[in-house]
Parts: C-alpha cells; structure tokens; sequence
C-alpha cells in the first residue's frame, strides 16, 4: 500500500517556501494516498537555544498552516512527532545501522553547523536518521517535499536498505521522494542565490503565510530585482536569479508554468510586474493567514486534531515498532 509522510518543522514562522514546495502538493496528494502530516517538534529542538513557549506556539501554528491550507485531518493524520515515541524508538536502531561516513556528507548539516562543527549538538547531526525513523516508522512509500530534502530521502532510502540487508528481511520499503511543481526551491526575496528560509534574518527576504496584506504588497516591492524588463523565454532568465525567482512564485501561486508567466508580461518592467504579483499573492495567501490566526486564536481545535492524530499515528507506528525490534532480537516487553 502507498502512503505519505511528511513533516515541517516548527521553528519561526511557515512560510511561502514551505506552502509552494511541500504544503500545498500535500494538499493535492491527500485524495490520491493515505497520508501522514507531522510537526516535527523533535528536529525543531536540535538547534538551541529555544524558547519553550515558543515551541508550543509554532507547533501549534504548523498544524493551523496545515489545516488552513485545505489538509482534511478527518481524511488525513495531522500530529506532532513528540507525541509518538516510536520515532525515537527508531531513531535509535537506525543510529547502529547508518554510517558516519553518510553523516559527514549532509549539506544541511554543513550549512547549519556553521564554522563552529564541534559545538553543534549530536541531535543536528543525527537530523536525517530520525528523519529516516519519522518515514519509516509507517512504512512510508512517498515522500513530497521541497528540492533542498533530496541529500536526506537519499540517506533515508540508505538506511531502510542497510537495515534490511542487514538482518536479512525484506521489511522496510526504499521511500521515493516526489519533488513537483513551480517552485521546488523558493529562493529569499533580497537574494537569489540563498533559499527563503525560516532562520533568515531578514524578513523582506521571505512572506510568512500569516503575513497581513500590506506585509505582502510591501515584501513584493521591495523584492530584489534587475534593471531589465521581463524577457521572452525561460533561458534569459539563467543569469538573473533574482527575476528567475520571482517568475517562479509568480507562476506557481497561478497554478501555471514559467513561459505562460513569461508570454503574459514579456517585456514590461519589473514595477507592473510586481503590481500584479502583490495582488496574486494576497489573493492567493490572504485566507489562508486568516484561517491560520483564526484557528491559532483558540487552541482547543487544533489540540484536539493534534490529540487523535498521535492516536492514530501510534495505531500504525506501535506495530512496526514492535517487530522491528523482534527483528532485531530484542527481547519481547
Ligand atoms: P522544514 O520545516 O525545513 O521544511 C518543510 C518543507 O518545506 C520545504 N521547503 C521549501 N521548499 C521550497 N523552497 C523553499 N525555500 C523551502 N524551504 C523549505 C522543505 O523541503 C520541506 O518539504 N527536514 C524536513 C522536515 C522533516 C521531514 C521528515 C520531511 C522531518 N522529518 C520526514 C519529510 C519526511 C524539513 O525540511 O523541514
């Protein structure tokens, strides 16, 4: 049987980045697969330090972004990681099956650590093995994520081989990322070389999904761009990040592809442009922020979504668990 996973950390503010490269394909997905959403309030702490309260306001708000978004949780499971212990369960078979080597050649966590390597906790750098456990402890066939979780699905697909291989047993499938649509790597607003991010310090360099609509029209004019009008054709655009970018988002909030983007306003200035993208994205965006504050306002809804998402999530993950351990031979509890 097919089934998704996937997850967005609840670190800073959801942003554009994660509704066009993950949330809204979810949305699309949910009619087609059984699916699994999860905020991943594990991963959310390997980074510290972090403010607990704040944790709980962004773990809540994910899942608001994610409801608000058009994810049905009577049709979908909607939970937070912490509350299913069989991930870290896993997490730490999977630590004695994946290799250092593997480790040593995460992107992100390069990127993350930063210059000081020897002061980044152990939990950043064991990131993509609870991210392996969180895929697997379901089975997980499919995972739909942005462009940047690519190195991580690899070390995932890795590891559910090296643990079958291992002992022998046919018991974990090999995941197969599924990266679509318009814009699979959002890039910040102020430059287009670095992708929009939560940590980003600047926030004109990304919209945040509660932003207000005057937030929006504002980050849109002041967006980063060139001083040559839009061209004709996608392979103009190659050494214009910033253009290349913005026509992207453009394109994916319309639902279209970058030369229908392109046919529309070639050779107008970015000033018209930008017009007509503030008005999309409020469009687009608007009710969305909305629902998302509305249902963050009181938080029993959310809880209770959250509540009997860890219930159902545990129904499916408790037996997967238990026999992976079997495999392993430990002794039954
Ligand atoms: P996070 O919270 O960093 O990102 C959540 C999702 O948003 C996508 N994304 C982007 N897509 C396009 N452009 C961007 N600028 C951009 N920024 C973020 C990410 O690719 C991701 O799909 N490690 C995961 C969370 C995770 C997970 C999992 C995902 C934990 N366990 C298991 C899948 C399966 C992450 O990147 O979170």
């Amino acid at each position: 049987m097919n089934r998704i996973f996937s997850g967005v950390q609840p670190t800073g503010n959801l942003h554009l980045g994660n509704y066009l490269g993950a949330i809204r394909n979810w949305v699309q997905l949910q009619r087609d697969y059984n699916s699994i959403f999860c905020v991943v309030d594990m991963h959310a702490i390997t980074i510290p330090p972090h403010d607990p309260a704040e944790l709980r306001r962004a773990t809540r708000e994910v899942a608001a972004g994610m409801i608000a978004s058009g994810i049905d949780p009577d049709e979908c499971i909607i939970f937070n990681q912490s509350a299913v212990p069989a991930h870290a369960e896993l997490t730490w078979i999977f630590n004695c099956v994946a290799r250092i080597g593997w480790l040593n050649r995460m992107t992100q966590f390069k990127e993350k650590a930063g210059k000081n390597r020897e002061n980044a906790t152990v939990g950043l750098y064991d990131y993509p093995v609870l991210m392996a456990a969180d895929v697997l402890v379901y089975k997980g066939t499919h995972v739909p994520v942005g462009d940047d979780q690519k190195q991580h699905l690899e070390l995932m697909r890795d590891t559910a081989q090296a643990f079958n291989s291992m002992y022998g047993v046919d018991f974990f499938p090999l995941p197969e990322p599924m990266i679509f649509g318009a814009a699979t790597r959002v890039m910040s607003l102020r430059d287009g070389t670095k992708k929009m991010s939560k940590s980003d310090t600047s926030e004109y360099s990304r919209i945040n999904m509660t932003d207000e609509a005057d937030e929006i029209a504002q980050k849109i004019r002041k967006a980063k761009t060139d001083p040559h009008p839009i061209p004709e054709t996608a392979e103009e655009l190659a050494d214009r990040p910033e253009a290349r970018n913005l026509i992207a988002i453009y394109a994916a909030l319309e639902g279209s592809e970058t030369d229908a983007v392109l046919k529309n306003f070639a050779g107008k200035g970015f000033g018209d442009f930008k017009k007509s993208f503030a008005e999309l994205a409020v469009e687009t965006l608007g009710p969305i922020g909305s629902e998302m504050k509305r249902l963050t306002e009181d938080t029993t809804a959310v809880d209770a979504v959250l509540k009997k998402g860890a219930e159902r999530a545990r129904e499916i993950a408790d037996p997967v668990i238990r026999e992976a351990k079997e495999i392993v031979g430990f002794l039954k509890p």
